[in-house]
């Protein structure tokens, strides 16, 4: 089989289809047998140009669950019963905290696909309610930063990059991190997940990959609101890209590159992370500063590239740990929003070395979670499907 016969195969495997009609598909089944935000979205992504009406269908499912201030949930838990550790996020079906806002740029993915402009008219309400959300709710001090209350909004449940945020030392482990992460979502529980009070008290940190993913989704939902005529919401989303654009060039770049950064004062968290590169994926560096990033991190191997691809923290750091989940790791995920920021950028070489790395995990290993940088060992959840969007990065 092909690859791409393969990661259908995976993504069929994976699919559910819920009593009320509803489909989406597991990233993993035995590890994670619920429904996530991204992972739908780069479900959607790649099954826009193969099987266009189960793209459609994982977008409208996300939707389905929306609060009603806007948010969509991380997790959409779609059974009455939980396997553990889950149980900690269940609040009513859903879990009570978000994850990157990638949706209005896989629904444009989809548009491309089809040029269906009646499947953008259906969602378009619901996905400039959830920027809304961000934006209004996030941003609660108009910084032009937006923040999450979790590092699992991020996606990267336990990166190095909120230990400071966290109040944990970077050697933790990745149970007493879990356990950690646990315990904010019961303190937040208490201030009843109010971004606000929670940011104040908790855990507030204007996360760089979170900023990008968004930028560069504001750029597509301006794009979708333009073509459907609404031209308060093409005002909406093209002010708040550049507003956000600007400020994280202001506010969050120190030394060539852009860092995540903590509460009122945006004082920069000082952890070398893929985080560097997330901000290609939304053209935020000037060509020469995209330049000088390439040379002095993608290419080298002391601090982010490993033979078998780019580690998501870099080797120097003391948090560092080849096994470590998010504390090094390689993940397809950092390698696909990557490879699309080279390929923007004009960079062939490097985001053609990234695919065949991509390509090549997968070959050897079949569609695992996450890769140890060092020895190329696969772990985690088995028939993960993120090594799907490696379909996404043959075409430069
Ligand atoms: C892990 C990842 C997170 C992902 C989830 C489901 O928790 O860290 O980003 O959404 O698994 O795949």
């Amino acid at each position: 089989m092909n690859l791409s016969d393969e990661a259908l195969t995976l993504l069929r495997a994976n699919r559910r289809t819920t009593r009320d009609g509803h489909q989406y598909t597991v990233p993993s089944p035995s590890v994670y047998p619920y429904q996530w935000l991204w992972d739908s979205c780069f479900h959607a992504i790649v099954l826009a140009k193969l099987e266009p009406e189960a793209a459609m269908a994982e977008l409208r499912s996300l939707l389905s669950r929306q609060l009603p201030d806007g948010m969509l949930p991380h997790m959409i838990f779609w059974k009455p019963k939980l396997t553990r550790p889950y149980h900690v996020w269940w609040e009513k079906g859903v879990s009570s905290i978000t994850q990157p806002p990638l949706i209005a740029y896989a629904a444009w993915e989809i548009y491309q696909a089809t040029k269906e402009e009646s499947f953008l008219r259906e969602i378009f309400p619901g996905m400039l309610a959830f920027y809304r959300y961000l934006i209004d709710m996030r941003d609660p001090h108009d910084h032009h930063l937006i923040s999450i209350i979790n590092p699992d909004e991020s996606g990267e449940d336990n990166s190095p990059r909120f230990d400071i945020a966290m109040r944990v030392k970077s050697n933790i482990s990745f149970f007493a991190h879990m356990y950690k992460r646990h315990q904010l979502v019961t303190a937040n529980r208490v201030c009843g997940f109010d971004p606000l009070t929670c940011m104040h008290e908790r855990f507030w940190v204007k996360d760089v990959p979170f900023n990008a993913i968004l930028v560069k989704s504001l750029e597509r939902l301006a794009d979708i609101a333009r073509l459907l005529g609404d031209r308060d919401a093409e005002r909406f989303a093209t002010q708040h890209r550049e507003l956000i654009s600007f400020t994280m060039r202001e506010y969050l770049m120190a030394e060539g590159v852009f860092w995540s950064a903590i509460g009122l004062e945006h004082g920069h968290l000082k952890v070398a992370t893929w985080a560097h590169f997330a901000p290609l994926f939304a053209g935020l560096y000037t060509p020469a500063e995209a330049e000088a990033l390439v040379r002095t991190h993608f290419t080298n191997t002391d601090t982010f590239r490993s033979p078998f691809g780019i580690r998501t923290v870099s080797k120097q750091e003391p948090s560092y740990r080849a096994n470590g989940f998010w504390r090094g790791p390689i993940w397809f995920a950092p390698h696909w929003f990557i490879y699309k920021g080279l390929v923007d950028y004009g960079f062939m070489d490097e985001a053609r070395w990234l695919r065949d790395a991509s390509t090549t995990l997968i070959h050897r290993h079949g569609f695992r979670e996450y890769f140890n940088p060092e020895s190329g060992k696969a772990y985690g959840a088995h028939n993960f499907t993120w090594g799907t969007l490696a379909l996404d990065m043959l075409t430069p």
